[in-house]
């Protein structure tokens, strides 16, 4: 296989190549990356020098240089992993990139597969398309789930979903959809709730916990994100949607008493802080419809402490990963606290 890996610098991408270039040692793994402020070449640095591994920096929103590192590459797969992903960025930091990016950037991903005869592109998506269930109603996101996104990170990803699925009808363009749930795992960029958490408490600080704490999550291990699309690439039926979860549903309130657990702290370090506004209440994932071609999940809901357990660990062992990118990306990561201030001054006296 000649794959090109968009957004493959950023956390699930960079689980996603290293996972593939371990499993199958003939395939030759294009990383096609913009390097945002998520985007990390030190996610990659233990494959920079495999032979099978190359990184190009693009912007999937540019249509040539996507059709010249197909041809150059003779490229006969894609997969889409580059989106602007941050939920919060996109209610306090204005969304235009999540627009250009995760809607703009799929089409323009979609032409150059079209015009180059790719034969297979896996675009990679979230449960958030679904919108929200409530916490006591008895069902999951199933495949047939209206899309009907509730924040605008959300809408972004299922403007890129709908165009797949229109390119799929008009232009038999044979694209796959997958709609996964939350990840969590090594390598996760540290304004995501896991890692952000854990480095609050290892500075010795409290964590900020949204509303009541009971809006519900289902959670995957990154690895098994990893393993499905691998599946997917393999076995995945143009034209149709796959939903990927573990059934692993835990508030925010439990997962951080979680964290904190293995951290041997208690919950005097939980701050309850003002909602998030637009907050889904509850994901759920029914995800028969992969499980049938093969699939399942390694870190199952009983093994979801030992995959947290994991995950703590290695972020406490490296420390420096995060210290390297906080340098980094300093600026982003300034520009994007005042926002949040500024966004949340406003909403106070709106109130
Ligand atoms: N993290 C989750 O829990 C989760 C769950 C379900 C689905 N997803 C989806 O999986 C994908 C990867 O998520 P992630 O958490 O790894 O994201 P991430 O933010 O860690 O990484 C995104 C990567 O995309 C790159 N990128 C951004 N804009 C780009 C552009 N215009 N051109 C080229 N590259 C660009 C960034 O540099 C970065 O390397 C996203 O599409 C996301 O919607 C994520």
């Amino acid at each position: 296989m000649n794959l090109l890996v968009c957004g493959g610098a950023g956390f699930i991408g960079s689980n996603f190549i290293r996972y593939m270039l371990k499993k199958y040692s003939d395939y030759k793994i294009v990383n096609f990356d913009k390097l945002t402020y998520a985007g990390n070449l030190d996610n990659l640095k233990e494959v920079e020098n495999n032979p099978n591994y190359k990184f190009v920096q693009g912007d999937i929103t540019d249509l040539d240089k996507l059709n010249e590192v197909i041809q150059e590459n003779k490229t006969d797969h894609v997969i889409n992993f580059a989106a602007e992903t941050h939920v919060d960025r996109s209610i306090h930091g204005g969304c235009k990139d999540f627009v250009l990016t995760n809607t703009l950037g799929v089409q323009m991903i979609l032409d150059a597969v079209k015009f180059n005869n790719v034969q297979k592109f896996v675009n990679v998506s979230t449960d958030e398309v679904y919108g929200a269930l409530e916490l006591d109603e008895d069902r999951e996101f199933t495949e047939s789930t209206p899309i009907w996104p509730n924040m605008p990170y959300a809408a972004a990803k299922a403007g890129g979903d709908l165009m797949c699925n229109a390119y799929f009808v008009t232009h038999k363009v044979p694209v796959v959809v997958t709609h996964c749930s939350n990840n969590y795992g090594s390598f996760q960029f540290p304004e995501k709730v896991i890692p952000f958490f854990i480095f609050k408490l290892l500075k010795g600080e409290k964590v900020p916990v949204y509303g009541d704490g009971l809006n519900v999550r289902d959670w995957i291990h990154v690895m098994d994100h990893a393993k499905a699309l691998d599946l997917m690439l393999h076995v995945g039926v143009p034209g149709e949607v796959y939903n990927v979860g573990a059934d692993n549903e835990r508030s925010n309130l439990e997962l951080t008493k979680m964290i904190l657990n293995i951290l041997g702290l208690g919950e005097d370090r939980i701050e309850y802080v003002t909602d998030r506004p637009g907050h889904d209440r509850r994901y759920a994932i029914d995800a028969a419809k992969i499980k049938s071609l093969g699939w399942t999940p390694d870190y199952t809901q009983e093994k979801f402490e030992q995959g947290l357990r994991e995950t703590v660990e290695w972020y406490q062992n490296n420390t420096e990963w995060v210290e390297k990118l906080r340098t980094k990306k300093k600026d982003e990561m300034n520009k994007f606290q005042e926002n949040l201030v500024r966004s949340d001054e406003k909403m106070k006296s709106a109130t």
